[in-house]
């Protein structure tokens, strides 16, 4: 499998990468080029001189779902550059997308390969004896050793954002790998923010009965497949190394943790090492989320860092996480989510068709397509949805004549079908710590019945125009075709 300087290499044989060689401050101002590269170029960069750091820093590498690097048979083209590039409101990512027919193949098509990874994993290989990092001893100094950028002035310090952490179940032996924000709060501690109905958190929870810390590795600069199989939800007892590997259409190869008992990426530019005290909680942020918005504080794990080990002249991964790169990456995610839905909604009622994400920050919002048989399904589909997931925040339920991959037909039967407030659902149940709206411990969550309800079908149903489709325009028109027809100007 290729790594993570192999794929900067394939980038910028692309002509994707742009180099930056004036010394810059990992604290705010390099998190500001990454971002102005983005929207005004368009491409991944690479920092030369990070001021008080030996290495470099890379960032905005999946500008593009595409540039994942998970479908080496779909060309990187002009046009999904266009669509991508296309997209400049922070924070609200999917509206562009949506609706549009090439997003919905490319979507198919990465579905299909993430899908296929998941059930056809590929085992990891251990790495040869002389690929074993450098290991730069127990003088762990964080601050010294790590070039975390600080992004935005409301965030409370610098953040490992492109990191994958690693940990083994003490109860199954299960090993399990996902992507978390993690805050660099002095020279030997680091806090991670792990969510509700995360595998993490089920492993801490373990370790926390148990008595015993947890160890964990953190390891970040590592090949574009480890990254996305980290952040897709990969069941329970199945380990991402594996989807890892099939993504890649390679085994992985993974090295041993020095202080602690744990299977690491072989590749990895930075590999750090620690332990978790699961029945301890530490204050971290608040950081700028996805949705731009400097996300509350919260009591997160406390990370007590025993050794830190890098290649020669490391090359830290920067990610902004209001960036396009968040974006592919959550893509993977949002489908591995989208698929475990659908099997929870199948226990509910068979009569859900599909289901699709709603426009918005990303991951909140759901459409249901439902062929209804009873009145009381939709709100059954609502209230138990919100109780399976933490990260949904917004539900629309609509009839299967509605097509669900358009926002705008899903808007179209919200505005007509829907009367409120009998058929909303406004409910707390538990939400994703960086919900700004969240009270306590809950979110509320809205959920819109906008099926056509009994009694009302005569005046709910669109008229028919298929009759109208029928009528051969020639006759009216003598010769006037559809090319011929000038587009209407606007203000004309
Ligand atoms: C860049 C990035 C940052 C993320 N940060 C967090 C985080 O701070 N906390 C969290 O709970 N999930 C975060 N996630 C989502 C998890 O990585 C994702 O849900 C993953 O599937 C969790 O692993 P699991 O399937 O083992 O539960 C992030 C995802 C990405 C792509």
């Amino acid at each position: 499998m290729r790594d993570f300087r192999q794929y900067l290499s394939e980038l910028e044989e692309l002509d994707h990468v742009c180099r930056v060689a004036v010394p810059v401050d990992p604290l705010h101002e390099l998190p500001a080029v990454q971002w102005q590269i983005e929207k005004q170029l368009f491409k991944a960069v690479v920092f030369e001189d990070v001021k008080g750091y030996a290495g470099g820093t890379a960032g905005n590498l999946f500008l593009a779902p595409l540039r994942t690097g998970i479908l080496p048979t779909v060309p990187f083209m002009a046009e999904y550059t266009t669509l991508f590039a296309g997209i400049r409101k922070p924070g609200i990512v999917y509206p562009l997308w949506s609706g549009n027919d090439m997003f919905i193949d490319m979507y198919r098509e990465i579905e299909s390969t993430v899908m296929s990874a998941l059930a056809h994993p590929i085992d990891p290989v251990a790495a040869p004896s002389e690929w074993t990092l450098r290991y730069s001893g127990r003088d762990v100094d964080l601050i010294r050793q790590l070039p975390a950028p600080w992004y935005f002035r409301e965030d409370a310090g610098p953040y490992l954002t492109a990191a994958v952490t690693i940990a083994r179940d003490p109860e199954s032996g299960y090993l399990n790998s996902g992507i978390y924000r993690i805050q660099v709060i002095d020279e030997r501690r680091l806090a991670i923010m792990v969510n509700a109905k995360r595998d993490l958190l089920s492993i801490l929870y373990a370790a926390a009965r148990s008595g015993k810390p947890l160890p964990v590795a953190i390891v970040t600069g590592v090949a574009p497949e480890m990254l996305v199989a980290a952040t897709m939800s990969v069941p329970f007892g199945q380990s991402e190394y594996g989807v890892a590997g099939a993504l890649a259409r390679s085994p992985y190869v993974l090295s041993q943790g020095d202080t602690v008992d744990l299977p690491v990426p072989a590749d990895a530019e930075y590999v750090i090492e620690g332990y978790i005290d699961a029945a301890h909680r530490i204050r971290e942020g608040p950081f700028t989320e996805y949705d731009l918005i400097a996300s509350q504080i919260t009591e997160s794990f406390c990370i007590n860092v025993t050794a830190v080990r890098t290649r020669e002249h490391p090359i830290f991964h920067s990610l902004v996480c209001t960036s396009l790169e968040m974006v592919s990456l959550i893509m993977p995610l949002g489908m591995t989510e989208l698929a475990k839905t659908r099997t929870f909604l199948k226990s509910i009622s068979p009569n859900v068709k599909d289901l699709f994400m709603l426009p918005g920050v990303p991951g909140t919002g759901l459409a249901v397509s439902l062929h209804k048989q009873s009145s009381s399904e939709p709100l059954d589909i609502l209230r138990g949805l919100f109780a399976f997931s933490a990260r949904l925040k917004r539900i629309v339920v609509v009839d299967d004549d509605i097509d669900i991959y358009d926002p705008f037909d899903v808007q179209w039967a919200v505005d007509t079908r829907v009367v409120a407030p009998r058929d909303l659902l406004v409910l707390e149940s538990t939400g994703e710590l960086t919900d700004p709206a969240r009270v306590g411990d809950f979110s509320v969550k809205t959920g819109i019945d906008a099926t056509i309800k009994k009694g009302h079908a005569h005046r709910l149903s669109r008229s028919e125009t298929k009759w109208m489709e029928e009528i051969d325009l020639d006759r009216y028109v003598g010769g006037a075709t559809a090319e011929s027809a000038m587009p209407v100007q606007r203000g004309a």
